[in-house]
């Protein structure tokens, strides 16, 4: 079994690329990735030597590339992680992920229908589902919740997300679809709240909350998120959306401060900043699909996985310093330097 994964380089794709090496180590793994400033070639170093895996540097745009690769790879099943993945970034420019998220996702599933292929795994988000209200804990996002997106980067993932279905309307392609909350683990890239809080935490600088912090995301440890996927690529439904992730809500405050508090740092450090443009009040996610037909639960809590992530923050220094002391330090300026304090 040929698997092309793309966007490889980024957080979730490495952690899926590890752990389809250790689940499947018959399976030959090709990783596509663009290698743009979220794709880090260092996060693969410890598989580039496995002569099941093979790295392949390439923009999932570029039609006349993917297909010659499709030609000599001849995968039986695509999993779609590469996108541009975030919101603040989205707000201050949109075209990019209007090209990678949607025409490039176009470009790949036109590679499947010509080369052939047994299943188009498509990475989305739930945020194609917009947010829910703070004072209605009792709604969560269902795989029936309309598209309704607030940011151009879920507006960019729903395009996507249509064009997988409609191919699978069309032209009969065996896709399917997997909607996930808000993940977090090792090789995160800083720029998201997690590790930008970790990493700011570490070297006492001030810690920049949205708003009011209250905001709630459900929180998924990546290495479930992986199985999940897994699981689906094997025996989810063709042509169906699974939604991944539950019952693991947190307030970003209450994220920020548990940092504080793991790593012996003072809450003075936390500063609150403008809020996000358009900001989604909560994600919440009901897993009951994904549990009744494919028995997936998250199996972390948010306590093991939290200090396991940190862990693996202060053990994995230089991963992160190279990052943020390159071009992370402008998009580091530029994003934050301009807030005014909430
Ligand atoms: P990431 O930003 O860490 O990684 C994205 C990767 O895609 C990078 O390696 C980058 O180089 C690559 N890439 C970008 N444009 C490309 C292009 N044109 N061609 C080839 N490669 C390209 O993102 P992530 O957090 O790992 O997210 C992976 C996927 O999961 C995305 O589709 C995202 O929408 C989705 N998702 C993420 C989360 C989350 O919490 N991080 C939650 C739900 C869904
Ligand atoms: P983020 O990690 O960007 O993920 P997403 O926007 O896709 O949910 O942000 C998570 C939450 O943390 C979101 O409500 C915005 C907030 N946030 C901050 O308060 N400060 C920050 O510096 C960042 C990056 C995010």
């Amino acid at each position: 079994m040929t698997v092309i994964v793309t966007g490889g380089a980024g957080f979730i794709g490495s952690n899926f690329i590890f752990y389809m090496l250790n689940a499947h180590p018959d399976y030959r793994i090709v990783c596509v990735d663009k290698l743009t400033y979220a794709g880090n070639l260092s996060t693969l170093r410890s598989v580039m030597n496995n002569p099941a895996f093979s790295f392949v540097k390439l923009d999932i745009c570029d039609r006349s590339g993917v297909y010659s690769l499709f030609e000599k790879e001849k995968p039986d099943m695509v999993v779609n992680f590469a996108a541009e993945s975030h919101v603040d970034r989205s707000i201050e420019d949109a075209s990019v992920f209007l090209q990678t998220n949607i025409i490039g996702t176009s470009v790949m599933m036109d590679a499947c229908r010509k080369y052939g292929i047994r299943r188009y795994h498509q990475v989305s988000t739930d945020e194609v589902y917009g947010d829910l209200p703070l004072d209605r804990p009792d709604l969560f996002f269902t795989e029936e919740t309309p598209i309704h997106t607030s940011s151009p980067y879920s507006s960019s993932k729903a395009g996507a997300d249509l064009l997988v279905l409609a191919y699978h309307r069309t032209f009969g392609m065996p896709v399917s679809i997997s909607r996930c909350s808000n993940n977090y683990g090792p090789y995160h890239f800083p720029e998201k709240l997690i590790p930008l809080m970790i990493i700011n935490a570490l070297g006492n600088k001030p810690l920049p909350v949205y708003g009011k912090g209250i905001n709630v995301r459900d929180w998924l440890y990546v290495e479930d998120h992986c199985k999940a996927i897994d699981l689906i690529l094997h025996n989810g439904r063709a042509g169906e959306v699974y939604n991944v992730g539950g019952h693991n809500e947190m307030r970003n405050i209450d994220i920020v401060k548990l940092i504080c508090k793991e790593l012996g740092k003072p809450e003075s450090l936390i500063t609150y900043v403008a809020d996000r443009k358009g900001h989604d009040l909560r994600y919440a996610i009901d897993p009951t699909k994904i549990r009744n037909e494919l028995g997936w639960m998250p199996e972390t809590k948010f306590e093991d996985g939290i200090r396991r992530t940190i862990k693996w923050y202060l053990d994995n220094r230089a991963w992160w310093e190279e990052i943020i002391n390159g071009d992370y330090q402008q998009y580091y300026e530029k994003m934050y330097k301009d807030r005014q304090k909430a």
